[in-house]
């Protein structure tokens, strides 16, 4: 887990992740309510999963900022319908480095680095950047990894044009307990699914219109 040094304060958190999200927003529409919804599905899980005000926050934040080394990423890549090359492929599969090197440029963000960094590794550990598995992976980082795959699949992607049905979303949660997800990540996220916790537009209605300084709290 990220524990041990705390993020910096609120105002000085708040305005260094707004700025950044405001830039993701410019660069990229889709990422940037991508960014704001996993972190409300993220938080939602987080509280189900009893984390501490402290880690919560962390989880929130690291969530939101998730995928800012795609900042780093040509856009046309980033909408690519086209099925990718193994050389494309490798270039957006940097995106967790890019945006764990950016937070680590910055002190007061620099506790975010070690989650963004290892977003997209898979409980299995046939994941990346490093292939970790299990709880080599900070906790954090596997909660991330559920809320980023939950709000993929309810929403239409560059390479795939509709969403999942909450059964779809269940049935994939379900097969990738253990492989892709930490199981128990994914079962408190399939009793959220199934006791009508995470409903598909209402986590998007609480991100105040998409205003990168309204960040979830
Ligand atoms: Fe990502």
């Amino acid at each position: 887990m990220a524990q041990g040094i705390a993020l910096a304060g609120d105002i000085v958190v708040i305005r260094a992740a707004a700025l950044i999200l405001r830039f993701l927003k410019a660069k990229d529409r889709d990422t940037f309510a991508h960014s704001l919804r996993t972190a409300s599905v993220a938080k939602i899980i987080g509280r189900a999963l009893g984390l501490p005000q402290k880690e919560l926050r962390l989880l929130r934040y690291a969530a939101a900022l998730h995928d800012l080394g795609k900042l780093e990423i040509e856009p046309s890549l980033l909408k690519s319908t086209a099925l990718l090359g193994p050389e494309q492929m490798t270039t957006l599969r940097a995106h967790p480095l890019y945006g764990a090197r950016l937070v680590e440029s910055y002190p007061p963000l620099r506790t975010l680095s070690t989650i963004i960094r290892h977003h997209h590794e898979r409980f299995d550990g046939r994941g990346y950047p490093d292939g970790l598995a299990g709880e080599q992976i900070p906790f954090l980082s596997r909660i991330i990894a559920v809320a980023d795959s939950i709000d993929a699949m309810a929403h239409p992607r560059p390479y795939r044009p509709s969403s999942l049905s909450r059964q779809q979303i269940l049935k994939v949660l379900e097969q990738e307990a253990g492989c892709q997800f930490d199981p128990r990540i994914a079962r408190t996220a399939m009793e959220l699914l199934l006791g009508g916790k995470l409903v598909w537009g209402w986590h998007f209605g609480q991100i105040a219109g998409e205003n990168g300084a309204d960040l979830p709290r």
